[in-house]
């Protein structure tokens, strides 16, 4: 069988993430090999049990991920720019038109819907989300902390001020409750002395390589 998976990747401001996984992702085809997954670029990864292969698209056994829409709450998002660099399609729904969260959420939805998405994927997109997108759309996040610590948009700055002697990040799937739901992998880093820029430049390339990892395992329905 030669599947199509599509996801949309919804994010508000640098998209760093989203080129990620455009990169990796948008257009290839993989398998999910039977090989374990071997620890590599210096991350210590927990939740990701296999190696994905990419091949080429004669290999029936393999999914295609499709990138069809990259969507901004915010008109200035840099991450715009990456999206279309790359040739994705992009749309903006600017959050502040909308007095109501719940409007907002419905009118989302409904672009996500006509899309037909199999996984929506938030990559730094700064929105609380309510029910009404929550209860009809199957949506991961990633998060700059070691979940359930470091929860809210400070992740990064709690982890790097606080005693542990470990960071790192966690990609869960998306509920009611803020960096909540329930944890798909995660990746650790060890503190050193460092700056505050320098250990956030960690956290991303850790970012980096762990979001599409988590994004094909869940489209593999391994989760
Ligand atoms: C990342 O650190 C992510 O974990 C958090 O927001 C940040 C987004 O960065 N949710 P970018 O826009 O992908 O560069």
């Amino acid at each position: 069988m030669r599947l199509t998976k599509k996801i949309a990747i919804l994010f508000s401001g640098n998209g760093s993430n989203l080129e990620a996984l455009i990169k990796v992702l948008h257009n290839k085809r993989f398998i999910k090999s039977d090989k374990k997954f071997q620890q590599r670029e210096g991350f210590l990864i927990g939740g990701i049990e296999n190696e994905f292969l990419e091949v080429k698209a004669s290999n029936t056994d393999s999914f295609r991920v499709e990138v069809v829409l990259a969507l901004s709450n915010k008109s200035d998002a840099y991450g715009l720019k990456r999206a279309e660099n790359l040739g994705v399609k992009t749309c903006i729904l600017e959050s502040k038109a909308y007095e109501k969260r719940e409007d907002f959420d419905g009118a989302l939805v409904e672009i996500l819907q006509k899309e037909k998405i199999d996984l929506c994927v938030l990559a730094g997109f700064m929105r609380i989300l309510t029910p009404i997108f929550t209860k009809q759309i199957k949506a991961i996040n990633i998060h700059p902390s070691l979940l359930p610590l470091f929860k809210g948009a400070h992740g990064i700055k709690e982890s790097f001020e606080s005693k542990m002697k470990l960071g790192g990040v966690s990609v869960h799937f998306v509920n009611d409750e803020l960096d909540g739901g329930e944890i798909i992998a995660q990746g650790v880093l060890i503190k050193n002395n460092e700056s505050l820029e320098e250990y956030e430049q960690r956290v991303h390339s850790l970012e980096h390589f762990l979001y599409p990892l988590a994004v094909m395992k869940v489209l593999k329905g391994d989760f």
